[in-house]
């Protein structure tokens, strides 16, 4: 590793007390801007493969980070990005080979029609860039999205967020925006529960057909429809089989485009498919796809058509990004592509997430407080409930956990979903078994512990109600007391984390 000392150098230099950070934080930064653990943030300093380092020298296992696709600071892709660096970064005006290799790995691992890259600097711009292509093919422009989906922070794509645009100050969805349920099979509209011998997928995607349907009887059609293959943001969601097939042929008997957003679920993550559409057997029109394929450095593309591709050179107005496709993004993402290949991380994503899969639903045979834990690959969540039967969702069961696993344990894990009580698993591709172990083990004594607080919790609440049923005012307290302490406790565990 090259920079080693120089790394080690730059770390012991950090000077700012972790207060000071904070304070300055504080005064300079928005506080719109998210930040994990905000009432005792953390402040990472180094990373290496799965793990992160905090100011202290503190360890934390890193199962949030899928940017970090191939491990933090791997070296072969710091190497790439450093050399490139030190030789040449310009735009993509000029020839380069990164640029050309970048397109042909990327697109070599993409179903035939998919052959035509355009490159850009985030997963916003991406989906940003997919939605002009469609539009201008279709000639059309409303677009379909599914409830709960987050396609980015532009405002182009904020319009087609749920996510974001439903949250209490969130702006108003535009009329051209048209919102699908989300094929969440647990706890979303049809569920396996109540409609157990039913098609699902076929449930799921007929509101997609409804409407295609509406729009095409206004003589408008539908430009496009968006979603991410496997719903992050939803809540780890892996819709049900066949949904992708019957919502793909819904949106194309309307003329419409559809667009993949691969931004979290791509590049080997589901283990058993390099993207994670193929698992539902479709080819979208064009697929977006950033995040990991960087490793944390700035770097997303729009794969797509040549014909849709040609129909948005006709238009005469160029294309230009300044740093997309720069060759020193180029280099990091072949590195990127590379490693994944030779150090068999799509195939370790796959053991890993049946082994993972496997034991946590083993902990739900043991644990009431979940619900369903589902998952492909090193993509898994797992949905905690206060009530089994009625699925119901336990959030602050959720914050709890997610807070303990870090101040105790040093593991990091996310919550998620609309109501933001499933923890969510996406860790660096080198996740090994080990890791999976140290996870498990943290994750069973938060279980153990929440179950019993819950117990507590459930015990002082009935002596409560006990001794207010029988005593007068002012001797009742004790057991009330508890009972809100313990509440307030859960209370002031903060909205921790989203980790998009
Ligand atoms: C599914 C999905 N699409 C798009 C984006 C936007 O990507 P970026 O933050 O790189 O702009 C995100 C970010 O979290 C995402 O999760």
């Amino acid at each position: 590793m090259p920079f080693a000392s120089q790394q080690m150098q730059s770390v012991a230099s950090q000077q700012l007390s972790k207060s000071d950070t904070i304070k300055l934080r504080n005064k300079h930064i928005g506080q719109a801007c998210q930040l994990f653990y905000r009432s005792d943030p953390l402040k990472i300093v180094r990373g290496q493969g799965q793990y992160m380092f905090d100011e202290e020298g503190t360890r934390y296992l890193d199962c949030i980070n899928n940017v970090a696709h191939v491990g933090h600071c791997h070296p072969e892709v710091v190497r790439a990005g450093a050399l490139q660096m030190a030789t040449i970064s310009t735009n993509n005006r000029f020839l380069h080979d990164e640029l050309v290799q970048c397109a042909r790995t990327l697109t070599s691992k993409m179903p035939a029609p998919l052959s035509v890259c355009f490159f850009v600097n985030s997963g916003s711009e991406a989906n940003d860039l997919a939605l002009r292509l469609a539009r201008n093919y279709t000639k059309r422009l409303d677009v379909i999205t599914l409830d709960h989906a987050y396609h980015g922070h532009l405002q182009s794509v904020m319009e087609i967020s749920p996510y974001k645009f439903n949250q209490p100050g969130g702006e108003q969805k535009p009329e051209y925006v048209h919102v699908a349920p989300c094929p969440d099979i647990y706890g979303g509209q049809f569920t396996d529960k109540l409609h157990p011998n039913a098609d699902l997928g076929a449930l799921y995607a007929q509101p997609i057909a409804d409407i295609c349907e509406r729009q095409q009887a206004k003589g408008q059609g539908v430009a496009a429809f968006i979603a991410e293959s496997l719903q992050s943001c939803g809540g780890q969601i892996l819709p049900p089989a066949g949904y992708f097939q019957a919502a793909y042929n819904a949106v194309h008997r309307a003329g419409g485009l559809c667009i993949a957003d691969e931004v979290q679920v791509g590049f080997g993550r589901v283990g058993s498919h390099y993207w994670a559409f193929e698992t539902q057997g479709v080819v979208p029109d064009i697929v977006s796809v950033a995040k990991p394929m960087g490793n944390g450095h700035p770097v997303g593309a729009v794969v797509t058509t040549p014909e849709i591709a040609q129909a948005f050179y006709d238009t005469g107005v160029a294309y230009f990004n300044t740093y997309g496709g720069n060759p020193v993004s180029c280099a990091i993402a072949n590195a990127v592509m590379r490693i994944i290949d030779e150090e068999g991380l799509q195939q370790n994503a796959h053991q890993l997430g049946e082994y993972l899969l496997r034991e946590c639903s083993q902990l739900k045979q043991e644990f009431e407080c979940i619900g369903d834990v589902r998952g492909l690959g090193l993509f898994v969540g797992i949905e905690l409930v206060s009530d089994r039967e009625a699925r119901m969702p336990d959030t602050k069961a959720a914050h709890w956990v997610v807070n303990r696993m870090k101040q105790l344990h040093k593991v990091l894990v996310s919550s998620d979903g609309p109501n933001d009580n499933v923890i969510k698993l996406k860790p660096p591709m080198c996740f090994n078994h080990e890791n999976a172990d140290e996870f498990l083990l943290a994750f069973r004594e938060c279980l153990t512990t929440l179950t019993q607080e819950q117990l507590q919790q459930s015990a002082a609440a009935a002596a409560a109600a006990a001794s207010s049923a029988v005593t007068t005012n002012g001797v009742i307290a004790t057991a009330a007391d508890t009972l809100a302490n313990k509440t307030k406790m859960f209370e002031r565990q903060d909205r921790l984390i989203k980790s998009v």
